[in-house]
C-alpha cells in the first residue's frame, strides 16, 4: 500500500456536490486530504458531504464575489488546493446573445477563477494549487460562445500562475464527461450520445467523472505542474 499523497492537506472543491467536483472530493479524501465542499443547493451539498466525509460545507453561489470572499475569509487555518468547477456552459447562438450575455459568457469562468484565486491566495501554502475546469471546445469551433469562452481559460490561467506563484494554477480541458450536467444538457439524447462515443472514441468508452478526478488529484500532488492545460477527452479531438 502506498502512502496517501494528500495526507495533512486541505482541498476546497467549488462545485463539490455533483459530477467532476464530487468525484475529485472523493478521491482527494481517499488520498488523505480534508475536503471542504461548496455548491448552491444545500440539501444535495449535505448529502455529498456525508458521502465523502467532508470536513465542512458552504452553500453559496460561487459567482457571487461577496459570498465567495466571506467564505474564504471565514475558513479556519490554511488550505492547500482549490478545485474550481461550477457553472456549466452557455449554448445560446451568438446572434441571439445580448452584449451582457456575451460579456458574461466569455468572462464568467475567468471572473470566477480570479475571485477564487484572489480570495484563496492569502490562505494557501506554497506549492498548493488552483485547478480550473475548462473544456476542449476551444480547440475546435462549435456554434455559440463555448469555443471562445473555453479558449480564453488556458492563457488566463497561465498568466495567473505567474502572479500567484509559488501557488500553482492549472487547467483541465475536458471533452464529454458523463455527469449530471451532461445528462441535463442532452436529456433524452444522453444514451444515444453515450453509444456514439463508445463507438467512435479511440478509448472505446465514455469519460467518467472519476477519470477527471484522477487527473485533478494528480495535478494537486505533482508540484512540478503550473501554468499548463491538460486535455482529457478520450481522444474526442481525434475523431473527425
Ligand atoms: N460534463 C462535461 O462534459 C464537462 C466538459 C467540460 C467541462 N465541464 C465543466 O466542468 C464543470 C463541472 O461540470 P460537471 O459536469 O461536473 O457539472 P455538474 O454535474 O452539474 O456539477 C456541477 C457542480 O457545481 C455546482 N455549481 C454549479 N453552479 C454553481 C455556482 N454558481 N456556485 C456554486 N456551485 C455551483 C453544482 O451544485 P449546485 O447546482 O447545487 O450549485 C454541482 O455541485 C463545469 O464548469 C463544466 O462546464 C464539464
Amino acid at each position: 500500500m502506498s502512502e496517501p499523497q494528500l495526507a495533512g492537506q486541505t482541498v476546497v472543491v467549488i462545485g463539490g456536490s455533483a459530477g467532476i467536483g464530487l468525484e475529485t472530493a472523493r478521491l482527494a479524501r481517499a488520498e488523505g486530504a480534508e475536503v471542504i465542499l461548496v455548491a448552491r443547493d444545500r440539501e444535495r451539498l449535505e448529502r455529498a458531504a456525508s458521502e465523502v466525509g467532508a470536513r465542512s460545507t458552504a452553500a453559496l453561489d460561487a459567482t457571487d464575489g461577496g459570498a465567495l470572499a466571506q467564505f474564504f475569509e471565514g475558513l479556519p487555518g490554511q488550505i492547500d488546493h482549490v478545485m474550481v468547477t461550477g457553472p456549466g456552459p452557455n449554448y445560446v447562438p451568438l446572434l441571439e446573445m445580448t452584449a451582457d450575455q456575451l460579456r458574461h459568457g466569455v468572462g464568467n469562468h475567468l471572473v470566477l477563477t480570479l475571485e477564487v484565486a484572489r480570495n484563496a491566495a492569502p490562505k494557501m501554502r506554497p506549492g498548493g494549487s488552483v485547478t480550473v475546469m475548462g473544456g476542449v471546445g476551444g480547440r475546435r469551433i462549435v456554434p455559440g460562445i463555448y469555443s471562445a469562452a473555453t479558449a480564453a481559460i488556458p492563457p488566463f490561467a497561465g498568466s495567473l500562475a505567474i502572479e500567484l506563484a509559488p501557488v500553482r494554477v492549472n487547467v483541465i480541458a475536458a471533452g464529454f464527461v458523463d455527469t449530471p450536467l451532461s445528462a441535463s444538457i442532452l436529456g433524452d439524447d444522453l444514451d444515444k450520445r453515450r453509444d456514439e462515443l463508445r463507438r467512435t472514441l479511440p478509448i472505446g468508452r465514455v469519460v467518467e467523472p472519476a477519470d477527471v478526478a484522477a487527473l485533478a488529484v494528480h495535478i494537486m500532488i505533482n508540484t512540478a505542474l503550473t501554468g499548463a492545460t491538460y486535455d482529457i477527452d478520450g481522444g474526442q479531438q481525434l475523431v473527425p
